[in-house]
């Protein structure tokens, strides 16, 4: 409502001044959001020496370096370079070392070679990001309303961009300090590593089980009311005829029971692909673990240590999961039946915030038996495989320009994951998420969770 001029002036000034901090405060949120989710990225590499900083173990992982100056050249491109009048680049050729894969945003250099780049320096990188917060900060204080529309969903997006870089950060330095046989220790806040093969006390486990779920037409995708990507939209119905979920992830111990079993020596469980890249790749278990005297061990951010056979097994290809569903006589859900079950579960669980770092084994029996029989763990701990392929909804369309390359074209040849996982931060997830990767992949902390056609 506008203030008119028959409302005596104190009521007009009231007004504007409501107006004015209304819109002030939107901009402090705004203000405070970006340098929480700048901080929270400082924080996660405390601990971490330069060389740690500059390796590229494989042409997947980014050394910790890039995540830093990268997550701030996108600020200084889609922010910056647009809204500042007469903004300079203090370092132009950033512009080319730090674009990842925007081809609208000009000339990137090769992801593959990133490990090669020793300049500029980490302190470097750490100066560039404190000179971009101090030009976004700037830009900040003096905006005008409709400017404030405008850079409001692109410095919202920049923030969540810089989440899933977190979360790369932690995934990365793990395929980082895995290469190394002196293991170093990433957070030193389990202390489960030290504890030998036969002094291990795997915690009592959850039982698994099966939660039936009525066919029913289902609303698919965003609602719109906060922020989501592109990707989870348009929201639609879509028939999701009946099916079982179970309950909890696949652990560990059962995991070695499909290991122990030749499961993958045994083509009859595999895609063709997938058995392919077992033998190409000489894969006998998931990424990490090695097998010592008869124990099985696995590296971890807080070290290398015996496995838990009550934790969610993880990193785990898509192959592997489905192998793993075949041979247990089920499949994996669809990302429809998982979003459909997920409505009823709390956004709650062991995310980067826990500072575990790894996958927790779920709660004990006793306690599950109090709380009756219902979905564990569909957030946080390990990205649930799903069996659908990364495509668009009915509707989609990428938005046109740079940004709309953010999503929409990695639409082909991947499969969605849904969850998140003990790398991914509480406020980034969503029960409509869609994470996306190739099915060889593992270095994410990625698991399984089994499904069933209607019985
Ligand atoms: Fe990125």
């Amino acid at each position: 409502m506008s203030a008119t001029s028959l409302e005596p002036a104190s009521t007009r000034v009231a007004a504007e001044r409501s107006l004015f901090s209304a819109s002030q405060s939107r901009v402090e949120r705004l203000r405070d959001r970006f340098h929480q989710i700048r901080k929270f990225t400082n924080a996660l590499f405390v601990g971490l020496e330069p060389e740690d900083c500059v390796v590229q173990s494989m042409p997947d992982v980014s050394p910790t370096k890039w995540h830093l100056a990268h997550t701030t050249w996108f600020f200084e491109t889609f922010i910056l370079k647009r809204f500042v009048p007469g903004y300079r680049a203090e370092i132009p050729e950033y512009a080319y070392l730090f674009n990842s894969y925007y081809n609208a945003a000009g000339e990137m250099h090769r992801r593959d070679l990133r490990g090669l780049i020793s300049r500029p320096t980490l302190s470097e990188a750490q100066r560039y990001r404190a000179s971009i917060d101090s030009h976004i900060d700037d830009l900040l204080s003096n905006l005008d309303e409709s400017l404030l529309d405008e850079i409001e969903p692109i410095l919202v997006l920049g923030t969540h961009h810089e989440q899933q870089h977190q979360e790369l950060l932690v995934t990365d330095i793990k395929h980082v300090f895995a290469q190394n046989p002196l293991y170093p220790v990433f957070r030193a806040g389990r202390t489960r590593h030290s504890v030998r093969a036969e002094e291990r006390t795997t915690k009592e486990c959850l039982p698994s089980q099966f939660i039936d779920f009525e066919e029913t037409p289902s609303a698919i995708g965003h609602d719109g009311d906060g922020f989501a990507y592109d990707n989870e939209g348009p929201r639609h119905r879509a028939l999701v005829p009946a099916f079982s979920l179970a309950t909890r992830p696949v652990t560990n111990g059962e995991y070695i029971a499909f290991v122990e079993d030749n499961g993958y020596q045994r083509p009859e469980f595999w895609l063709s692909l997938g058995w392919i890249t077992v033998n190409e790749q000489r894969w006998d278990a998931p990424l990490y673990w090695t097998k010592r005297d008869g124990t099985w061990w696995n590296f971890t951010l807080s070290g290398f240590r015996s496995v838990d056979e009550s934790e969610p097994v993880t990193h785990i290809s898509y192959f592997e999961a489905d192998a793993y569903a075949n041979w247990a006589g089920t499949r994996l859900p669809t990302e429809f039946e998982w979003e459909r079950a997920a409505l009823s579960c709390p956004i709650e669980g062991n995310f980067v915030e826990t500072e575990l770092l790894h996958p927790a084994a779920a709660e004990s029996a006793v306690s599950a038996e109090k709380s009756g029989k219902r979905l564990h763990q569909m957030f946080g701990d390990v990205w649930e495989w799903t069996r659908s392929a990364y495509s668009p909804y009915p509707g989609y369309r990428a938005a046109p320009g740079a940004l709309g390359e953010y999503n929409g074209k990695f639409m082909c040849n991947q499969y969605v994951l849904r969850g998140g996982s003990c790398a991914t931060s509480r406020t980034h997830i969503r029960r409509t998420y869609r994470n996306f990767f190739q099915p060889e992949k593992r270095w994410q902390f990625t698991g399984i969770r089994l499904a069933r056609d209607a019985q």
